[in-house]
């Protein structure tokens, strides 16, 4: 998948990491970028990518992962025809990316299933990848490994081997201040050409911050989440909608879906989230008076 990962938005803070991982792609080292689900780490290993004009090519970890999609497969039809010659080959995402130079992307490099964490093995610390029929192929300068992880006490997270390990320096990322996401926020909505912009940038962080402080939420609202919230409040307003209708409408659509709550503290069904979401908004909106 080839697109620009939303690095056309304006970088706030995260200087330090920023020139980290810049530092590792001069090197053509591979990167390990460790953090929360919505911190920013695809948003900054794309936008570090980019500077350096590097292409990105980028996959999303799954379970069902295969060695042919990542590295490439042959066209059955071509194969019956010509054998297995080299046109047949239709190269996969990792290939694509060694042939550049650039960079690939790896999303959640802890749910690939361990057969296919193992092809990249030789391609993170030589460069090179054998696929059976096709040969040997060799990275062009320049090619470099970004994989992102959530840590592991998230769900459906697995621990990676120590052999790939070995191969990644690491990066750990954390929320960012208030301060950057105010900011965060208040430039998506001035793309929005938002109204009141000051107020629902302040509504939507002090709220995404507010799940993060609570004890009975296993994960909070992330960055992308905080933006959710704005962006919907911001199209209510423009509709007419009252400011504290709207702000509990936004929550009540952009939160069940960012948020879990801690298993210890028992189930939490729908009409219970909902509640502690109502409660959240209006302690957000009393803060604000
Ligand atoms: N430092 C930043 N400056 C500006 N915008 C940012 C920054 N960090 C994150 N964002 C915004 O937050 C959004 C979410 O970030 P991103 O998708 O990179 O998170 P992620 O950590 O990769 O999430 P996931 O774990 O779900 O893959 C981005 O689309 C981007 O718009
Ligand atoms: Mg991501």
């Amino acid at each position: 998948m080839r697109d620009d990962h939303g690095v056309s938005a304006q970088r706030i803070g995260r200087e330090k990491e920023f020139q980290q991982i810049q530092i590792c792609l001069e090197l053509g080292k591979n990167l390990l970028l460790e953090g929360p689900v919505g911190v920013g780490k695809t948003f900054l290993a794309a936008q570090s990518a980019a500077v350096l004009r590097k292409e990105v090519i980028r996959i999303d970890g799954d379970g069902r992962f295969t060695e042919q999609k990542l590295s490439g497969w042959f066209d059955p039809q071509t194969v019956l025809k010509k054998g297995y010659v080299k046109e047949a080959f239709m190269k996969g995402p990792l290939l694509q990316a060694m042939e550049t130079g650039g960079v690939f992307l790896i999303n959640e490099l802890n749910r690939l299933p361990e057969g296919v964490q193992n092809i990249l093995l030789s391609a993170l610390d030589e460069g090179v990848v054998f696929v059976p029929q096709y040969g040997l192929v060799q990275a062009k300068d320049g090619f470099g490994v970004i994989a992102t992880q959530n840590p592991k006490e998230f769900v459906g997270a697995t621990q990676l081997s120590e052999a790939i390990l070995d191969r990644f320096e690491l990066i750990r990322l954390d929320y960012q201040s208030e301060t950057e996401e105010l900011q965060i926020v208040h430039n998506a909505l001035k793309e929005q050409k938002s109204m009141k912009i000051d107020e629902v940038t302040g509504l939507a962080v002090k709220l995404a911050r507010l799940t993060r402080e609570d004890s009975r939420v296993h994960r909070g609202a992330s960055i992308r989440a905080s933006l959710a919230v704005a962006a919907l409040l911001s199209a209510f307003l423009k509709r007419g909608t009252s400011l504290d209708e709207a702000f509990l409408q936004s929550a009540l659509m952009a939160l069940p879906t960012r948020i879990e709550f801690d298993p210890s503290e028992g189930e939490f069904d729908a009409i219970q989230a909902s509640e502690v979401i109502q409660d959240w908004v209006n302690e957000v909106l009393k803060k604000k008076t």
